[in-house]
């Protein structure tokens, strides 16, 4: 395996000097291999079998309780010059930080055996897809990376002798020296570091095994690298979902979104409509890389092969499609476990069971005050078991791209949805994306956050670059052929703080305004804000709203849109003189329109 390719070879010795693994795995891809991985972790305590006639082929993992989650305070981009990294990013000097991490990385896997996995992010040989090498000593995120990605001898062979890869290198900063028996979740207490060296195009992430900080093909490759690849290549690497959409006539559309965490991106991906004839089918939930297409069409691909859904809150109500995705050959971690062996999370059910065994271990029951399951309990389950999977999810040009949406979580001020006047405005509309937060991030909740683009924590480089980079695209696509752009806000609450708006299948009504409107059909009004559905325009047969919710839903408050201008004006400040012009001058134009407006 090791004559395959130049730089990989010269990488994966050049790190087997470095961590001193017990043994070198070059993984194929295969079923057996990542079964050989489930029973590993089986062996030495990190997962149990569930029931398989509950959840079949299905093991649950319980991490470290001080390694639960995306560690954005450890989270750094390590570009040459500070300044590229922007206000968003912690930044750490390239060398010094390569010092720092070889230090770390030393004998890091000693008693351990390092994996190579060769993957594709998006099918293999795709001509959007790119391929990564992760070197990593846990068999979780092997397991996990076989889910997540494609894995394996075809990557290799996709990247022949001279291709070139984004590597990444995870070590969970535990070796195991002599006769120490491991940990059930080796990870490192002290020191965790996520680092990407954009310049390079390398990840190298130490000391924690869970999710973000160790899939490296997810929010590391596939975002914060790639987003710097798209920037100078003229793509765009964006957290978002990908859904195809389906009238009754059979005219399809496609579209992406953007939201920021637990604004229900993966129930917006897999929605069953409310409305007669309507359907909705699933392309991506969390990552679209977009590329123009010979006819001048945005295409997007999803780079993923799998969910990595958050499990709380999660339901046959909720998300339906989510429930029946992972009903088998899935990996659970830090949910509750039930007394038949199968896994259960806050929301899963109406009732909740009488007795569980908590993500800690403990015994559980509703009357203790604890919540079962963590918070970021999550599901990892292969997209290809997804019920409304749509067929041409994995075609390898991508499907195009109609319209974009933005959206946050907003209980008041937010209209149910705004139509972009042009991109330049729907740019602005997303680099204003807002949202309150809630109890499944650290700090206070109802907090307004603004997360432009859903992009906060995922952009490899100073963000007003990253504004520039999307009014370019604009400026260099025929204007006809672009996405149109869309604000959407499923929270807006009553007077009483209760929501005004459905959700979940009713989003459904607000998706076909969108598609109409992209056809031309639908009707809409100018407001100083964006376009919002005319009167009548939005299907709202079968469903009984409060009197007087639709009006509030679609209200466009002056005095409250005044009091945004300058709260948007301080969140642009932090861009500093890479804000884009433009940007300012929709913040001016805002304002001019407001103040233009009737009271
Ligand atoms: C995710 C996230 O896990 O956005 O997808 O945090
Ligand atoms: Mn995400």
């Amino acid at each position: 395996m090791t004559g395959t390719n130049n730089k990989l070879a010269d990488l994966v010795r050049e790190v087997t000097e470095l961590c001193q693994p017990d043994r070198i795995h070059w993984c194929e891809g295969s079923d057996d291999e990542y079964r050989l991985m489930l029973r590993m972790m089986i062996h030495a305590g990190t997962a149990i079998h569930l029931n398989p006639e509950k959840r079949p082929h299905s093991i649950f993992v319980r991490s470290d309780p001080a390694d639960v989650a995306r560690v954005e305070d450890s989270t750094y981009i390590c570009s040459k010059r500070k300044e590229d990294a922007g206000p968003t990013n912690n930044w750490a000097d390239p060398q010094e930080m390569k010092a720092n991490l070889r230090q770390l990385f030393s004998g890091s896997m000693r008693g351990r055996t390092m994996y190579v996995i060769p993957y594709s992010m998006g099918p293999t040989g795709s001509p959007i897809a790119k391929i990564g090498v992760e070197m990593t000593d846990s068999p979780y995120v092997v397991a996990n990376m076989h889910i997540m990605t494609r894995v394996g001898t075809e990557v290799l062979e996709v990247l022949g002798r001279d291709g070139d890869f984004v590597t990444g290198l995870h070590s969970v900063g535990a070796p195991l020296d002599g006769k120490m028996a491991d940990a059930p979740w080796p990870c490192n207490a002290e020191h965790k570091y996520i680092c990407h060296f954009p310049d390079t195009r390398e990840i190298w992430s130490f000391g924690s095994g869970y999710g973000g900080n160790a899939l490296l093909g997810k929010k590391c490759h596939a975002l914060r690298i790639a987003s710097v690849q798209a920037r100078d290549e003229g793509w765009m690497a964006e957290h978002m979902l990908v859904l195809k959409i389906t009238s009754p006539e059979g005219e399809v559309k496609y579209l992406t979104g953007a939201f920021p965490s637990a604004c229900g991106k993966t129930n917006l991906a897999m929605l069953i409509p409310t409305i007669a004839g309507w359907k909705v089918e699933t392309v991506g939930d969390d990552i679209a890389w977009m590329k123009f297409g010979p006819d001048g069409r945005l295409y997007a691909i999803n780079p993923e092969a799998g969910f990595f859904g958050v499990a709380p809150g999660t339901s046959m109500k909720s998300n339906l499609n989510a429930i029946l995705t992972a009903s088998k050959h899935s990996i659970f971690t830090n949910c509750a476990i039930t007394t038949e062996g199968d896994v259960w999370w806050e929301g899963m059910t109406d009732e909740e069971p009488p007795e569980l065994t908590d993500w800690l271990r403990r015994p559980w029951d509703p009357k203790c005050g604890r919540v079962a399951a963590h918070p970021n309990a999550r599901f990892t389950t292969p997209a290809r078991q997804c019920p409304v999977i749509a067929p041409e999810w994995e075609d390898p040009n991508g499907v195009p791209i109609d319209a974009i949406l933005f959206g946050g979580r907003r209980g008041s001020v937010v209209p149910l949805v705004t139509e972009a006047f042009d991109w330049q405005h729907g740019t602005f509309l997303g680099a204003i994306t807002s949202s309150e937060t809630t109890a499944a991030a650290a700090g206070k909740v109802g907090q307004l956050r603004r997360d432009p683009m859903a992009m906060l924590p995922f952009c490899g480089y100073h963000m007003g670059d990253y504004f520039a980079h999307w009014l370019r695209i604009g400026v260099s696509a025929n204007p006809a052929k672009l996405p149109k752009i869309y604000y959407v806000n499923w929270f807006r609450k009553d007077a009483n703080g209760k929501f005004l708006w459905p959700g979940f299948g009713d989003n459904s009504r607000v998706l076909k305004w969108i598609c109409e409107r992209t056809r031309g059909t639908a009707a809409a009004i100018d407001t100083p804000i964006g376009r919002l559905p005319g009167p009548g325009s939005l299907d709202l047969s079968g469903i009984e709203l409060a009197p007087g919710a639709l009006d509030e839903l679609l209200r466009v408050d002056r005095d409250d849109w005044m009091a945004e201008v300058p709260l948007i004006r301080d969140h642009f400040q932090r861009f500093g003189d890479r804000l884009p012009a433009a940007l300012k001058s929709e913040v001016d134009r805002l304002e001019e329109r407001l103040k233009n407006a009737e009271g």
